[in-house]
């Protein structure tokens, strides 16, 4: 009935519920089945407006159960697969390793074993698309310089080592069983339904709140930037037109230095608080520097833009405009997740508490 039954994991997270919302608006002739395991990063409120679609289905599950995933292969006679289940946040990462790895790599093993299971060597119309990130490539001096494609590997935090890992997997399945697979690393995303643990929703929070805001180091490493409804866009264009086999890297050509973009929060909530240029300045905070903390990420797109013809297009100061917007006007969605009581939402939309 349906023209293809894609899987999307992780849906229920940042980046995920964006594609989610994507596909399943975009593509009434598509089965979305969104799975997710729901850790303290997954969050149903972030779905609200797709939850009661004709071609949605949420299942609550863990991806390094690779007997479950069988059977959700089997059951929903899923062809492509769109991965983005992870954990996610460095910092978390360095505290406790092991998780990551368990699923980063593991839960990437497992569904690609269960992929190529289910699939039985017939790969026509299938396709395996990892999501992945720019901290595989390691870090940047100050020189100009942009990861590309051909940049080697280099990963220097448990978290981009345990994605370098999952990459890596990925790639095997390709060349040593003909999977369909594709690869692509992004840059750092920014946006709503971010959970406020990273830079850029904890700092709108905080500004809010009056509380400090813990720069590390001296706020001089720089990240690129990208708006998450960008990356959504070009993960539904590579899906669809990306070729096989390949890798693309994704970013904004938008790098700023920490103290920068902490600089230009700032700016902004205080504007949207009524509160005059400055007041909010004295909340930045300098705190112990990260262990390992990569200096400099800068991501070269080209290839995307050349081939697929894919670019940015929300410019980065409008982006955070909308961002800070955007978690003004759902204080409620961001009480919800301080507060916990996100958690709830599994239970009262499913009426049961696990899978
Ligand atoms: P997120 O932490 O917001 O969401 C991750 C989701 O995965 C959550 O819904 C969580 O419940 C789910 N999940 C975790 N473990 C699971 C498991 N074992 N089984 C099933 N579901 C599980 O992450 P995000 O920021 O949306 O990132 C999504 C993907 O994009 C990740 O693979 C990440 O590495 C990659 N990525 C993120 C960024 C970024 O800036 N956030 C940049 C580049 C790449
Ligand atoms: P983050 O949002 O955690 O993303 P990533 O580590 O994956 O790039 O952090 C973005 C940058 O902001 C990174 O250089 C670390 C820095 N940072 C702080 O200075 N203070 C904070 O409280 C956080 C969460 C991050």
């Amino acid at each position: 009935m349906f023209k293809r039954n894609i899987l999307i994991t992780g849906g229920a997270g940042f980046i995920g519920s964006h594609v989610v919302r994507l596909f399943v608006n975009r593509y009434p002739e598509y089965r979305i089945v969104n799975l997710d395991k729901l850790t303290y990063a997954g969050n149903l409120e972030n779905l609200k407006d797709v939850e009661n679609a004709p071609n949605y289905v949420f299942v609550r599950g863990d991806i390094c159960d690779y007997e479950r995933m069988l059977l959700l292969f089997r059951e929903y006679g899923i062809d492509g697969v769109i991965h983005l289940a992870a954990e996610s946040h460095v910092d978390r990462s360095i505290r406790d390793p092991f998780t990551f790895a368990k699923t980063n790599v593991l839960g990437t093993l497992s569904l690609l074993q269960a992929a190529k299971t289910c699939w039985e060597g017939n790969y026509a119309d299938k396709k395996f698309y990892h999501i992945s990130t720019d901290e595989v490539y390691g870090a940047l001096a100050f020189d100009g310089t942009f990861f590309t494609e051909q940049t080697r590997y280099d990963p220097h935090s448990p978290y981009s080592a345990s994605k370098a890992s999952s990459d890596h997997f990925v790639r095997a399945f390709h060349d040593t069983y003909g999977m369909p697979t594709i690869v692509t690393n992004c840059s750092n995303n920014y946006g709503p339904y971010q959970f406020p643990e990273k830079l850029i929703p904890l700092f709108i929070n905080n500004i809010r709140q009056g509380k400090p805001l813990p720069v590390y180091g001296k706020g001089e490493n720089v990240r690129d930037w990208l708006y998450v409804e960008d990356h959504a866009r070009a993960i539904d264009l590579i899906f669809h037109k990306g070729k096989v086999a390949d890798t693309y890297n994704i970013g904004g050509f938008n790098e700023w230095k920490n103290i920068d973009l902490v600089r230009v929060l700032v700016r902004t909530v205080d504007k949207l608080l009524g509160k005059p240029e400055g007041t909010s300045d004295r909340l930045i905070t300098y705190v112990a520097d990260r262990a390992g903390h990569d200096l400099r990420y800068a991501i070269d797109s080209s290839k995307l833009k050349n081939e697929l013809g894919w670019e940015p297009s929300v410019r980065f100061e409008r982006g955070i405009e909308m961002t800070v917007e955007w978690y003004f006007e759902n204080q409620t969605w961001l009480d919800h997740v301080v507060s916990g009581e996100y958690e709830n939402y599994y239970r009262n939309m499913y009426g049961k508490s696990s899978c």
